[in-house]
């Protein structure tokens, strides 16, 4: 069937953006964190906020695909080849996020405690589902994070690049002045 949908919905475009500065926060804040010692005023605070903005963040990123499912998305842009790279690079970066939340929830649960969304909820534990759960979805999660991160440079220098040198709607779409 062919794809008749021309723009981003408003919503998608507010949770594209909002995703992007939450994951490159908490990229900041994780590298920050993970370099604290015990006698820093951060050193409970920090991961409490990793940890419950990361929760939000799987929720409002399954949310996000719901979203997409519903309302459709505009056609990518470009040669051949770069339309399947843009859809193989936005497929790997839903694909990363998960793996991240749910090694994530590893690294958190092994020892049996849920983790504390704010004060709002808590995600109970699994308790530890296989032997050094914590240290190996701690080196899985760290990968992952740099991996992302470096998958969404290139994303946004694609973006950038279909903006300045070919000149067309790719990142107009996603701000919203497409025509
Ligand atoms: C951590 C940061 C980012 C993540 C995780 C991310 C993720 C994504 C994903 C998953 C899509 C596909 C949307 C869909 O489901 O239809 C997308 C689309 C898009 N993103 Fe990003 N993004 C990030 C940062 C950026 C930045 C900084 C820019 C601009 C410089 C950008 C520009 C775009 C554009 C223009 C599209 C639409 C592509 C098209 O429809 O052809 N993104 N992004």
């Amino acid at each position: 069937m062919a794809n008749t949908v021309k723009h981003y919905h408003p919503l998608s475009r507010i949770l594209h953006w909002l995703v992007a500065v939450v994951v490159i926060g908490m990229f900041a804040l994780g590298y920050w964190m993970v370099g604290l010692n015990y006698y820093s005023e951060w050193y409970r605070t920090a991961p409490h906020w990793h940890k419950s903005v990361g929760i939000l963040l799987a929720l409002v990123t399954a949310f996000r695909l719901v979203w997409k499912h519903l309302k459709g998305a505009p056609e990518v842009e470009g040669k051949p080849y770069e339309v399947v790279a843009a859809k193989a690079a936005h497929l790997l970066m839903y694909l990363l996020l998960f793996a991240l939340f749910i090694s994530g929830y590893l690294i958190s649960t092994s020892d049996g405690r849920g983790i504390e969304v704010f004060t709002w909820f808590t995600v109970p534990s699994l308790g530890e589902l296989f032997a050094n759960q914590s240290d190996i979805a701690g080196a899985v999660h760290y990968y992952l994070a740099y991996t992302l991160i470096g998958l969404a440079a290139l994303h946004a220098l694609a973006a950038l690049k279909h903006h300045f040198v070919d000149k067309d709607n790719t990142l107009r779409k996603m701000i919203g002045s497409s025509k």
